[in-house]
């Protein structure tokens, strides 16, 4: 039997390369905070605990991330890795494996994490992996049988060390009862003057304990976050993962290096995405659905067979299938699509109720309505939803014609088959099945000028 899991999470580090206010761990790594995705991942390995040490931007770190699973540990000093761990192990019982996770190395898998623990099962175990270049990582160091003897440090290793391409990822997994003692026999005698972590890694070896190497598959579950070119670099390849795996749900993506998801993305077989095209919050999409270039999805349901055309905004709306949206659309919250309608170029809907098979074409506000199902709205319709005080709602019933250029004056309603004559401006409810017009009738002006120009 494997012993009791509890993670370590660092994230109390400056991160002063980040030239940043913001606390390092709380960039965002595809809309989310680059903690909450370590966080995610450690959960998936079913832990007895989870703790969190937390020292700089402490306050912000912690209103972020408020769940309430996770044992806050508070580093007041950031003293090194060494001491960061020490601050968690109050709360970790010594039959318990300590695996210790940097908030600032967010795409490590759990199956690597998995498979660091398995190879810890007699011992300690490190993350590792063979880079080209090392620079900046600590140096993993074997004897002469091929054992791990030891960690260097970069800026404590000799040139013959730094020669090492095998390097540290900081992830290492570790028997709790031992590591304690080891942690207590820290000293800070190196050139940065902390605390590491890394030095357990010989004592343990003194004690006699051996220690394995398990070898991420991906070198990029190790890249650290230390500057924001770093962070973009992080962001690039959990975007790549999310465009392979909707790729092998189905999904074609005209160029999966420019697609970005910032959330969670649903697709249903044979969707289409054209490029540059973000995908914010919760978006689910149905199958055979395409996407034009250049579109913002955010918070939204799309039905099977719809079509969002270039340049459209669907944010906090429900498009049923079969419908159609864009070029140029904003679809706001609130606004439901019934299948098969139209919503053309120009046209911004909010809080909208939009009825089977009814057009919204060209250039109009629909906001605060509920629009029947056959409704035909003419280009440049406004409904007038907001007095200056308060909003207010409008209804046009089934199979109504509303002709260009009508400004609805809420609250109002349209009766049912009723048309309304371009230009209108409707501030009375109009009849069913009647032709409701406003406005002064047209006159032609005979002997009427043009004014001249003046001259003097
Ligand atoms: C560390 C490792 C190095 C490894 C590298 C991988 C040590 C001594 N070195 O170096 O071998 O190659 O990670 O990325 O462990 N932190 C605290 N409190 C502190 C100091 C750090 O919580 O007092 C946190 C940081 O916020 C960060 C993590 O620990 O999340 C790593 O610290 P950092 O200073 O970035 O270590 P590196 O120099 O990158
Ligand atoms: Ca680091």
């Amino acid at each position: 039997m494997t012993a009791p899991l509890s993670i370590v999470i660092l994230a109390a580090g400056a991160g002063t390369r980040m030239r940043s206010r913001l606390p390092k761990v709380l960039h965002p790594l595809a809309g989310r905070p680059m903690l909450r995705h370590v966080i995610d991942t450690a959960r998936g390995l079913e832990p007895a605990g989870i703790h969190v040490v937390f020292g700089h931007g402490g306050e912000q770190v912690r209103n972020e991330i408020p769940d309430d699973d996770l044992d806050w540990v508070h580093q007041a000093e950031q003293l090194g890795t060494g001491h960061a761990v020490a601050q968690a192990m109050p709360g970790i019982p010594d039959d318990h494996d300590v695996l210790v996770l940097c908030g600032d190395v967010p795409l490590v898998r759990p199956e690597s994490l998995a498979a660091l623990r398995e190879a810890a099962y007699d011992g300690a175990a490190l993350l590792a992996v063979r880079l080209t270049d090392a620079s900046g990582y600590g140096r993993i160091l074997r004897d002469a049988a091929g054992d791990v003897a030891g960690i260097v440090e970069e800026k404590d290793a000799t040139a013959e060390q730094r020669a090492i391409t095998e390097i540290n990822s900081g992830i290492m997994c570790l028997p709790a009862g031992r590591l304690r003692g080891w942690l207590t026999a820290l000293s800070d005698d190196n050139a940065q003057g902390e605390y590491y972590l890394t030095d357990v890694i010989a004592m343990a070896r003194r004690d006699g304990v051996s220690i394995h190497t398990a070898e991420a598959a991906d070198v990029v579950e190790v890249q650290g976050v230390n500057d924001r070119r770093q962070l973009a670099v992080v962001e690039r390849a959990w975007q790549r993962r999310e465009a392979d795996r909707l790729m092998a749900a189905g999904v074609s993506l005209m160029d999966p290096a420019r697609f970005d998801v910032r959330g969670t993305l649903d697709c249903g077989e044979d969707v289409t995405i054209d490029v540059n095209c973000v995908f914010a919050g919760e978006v689910r999409i149905g199958a055979g659905v395409t996407i034009g270039p250049n579109c913002l999805i955010r918070d939204s349901v799309i039905g099977d067979g719809t079509h969002i055309e270039a340049n459209s905004v669907v944010d906090g709306a429900a498009v049923e299938g079969d419908s159609s949206v864009g070029p140029f659309a904003r679809l706001r919250t609130g606004t439901r699509l019934a299948r098969g309608a139209k919503v053309g170029n120009f046209v911004e809907t909010k809080n909208a109720d939009v009825g089977e098979g009814s057009k919204v074409n060209h250039l109009s506000y629909v906001g605060d309505a509920e629009v029947g199902p056959g409704v035909n709205v003419g280009a440049g319709t406004i409904t007038c939803n907001y007095d200056g005080a308060n909003k207010h709602f409008t209804v046009i019933e089934a199979d109504a014609f509303i002709g260009s250029n009508t400004a609805l004056v809420a609250p109002v309603r349209v009766g049912r088959g009723a048309t309304i004559g371009a230009g209108s401006v409707i501030r009375d409810d109009a009849p069913a099945d009647t032709l409701t017009l406003s406005g002064t009738r047209q006159q032609s002006v005979s002997g009427w000028q043009r004014p001249t120009k003046r001259r003097d």
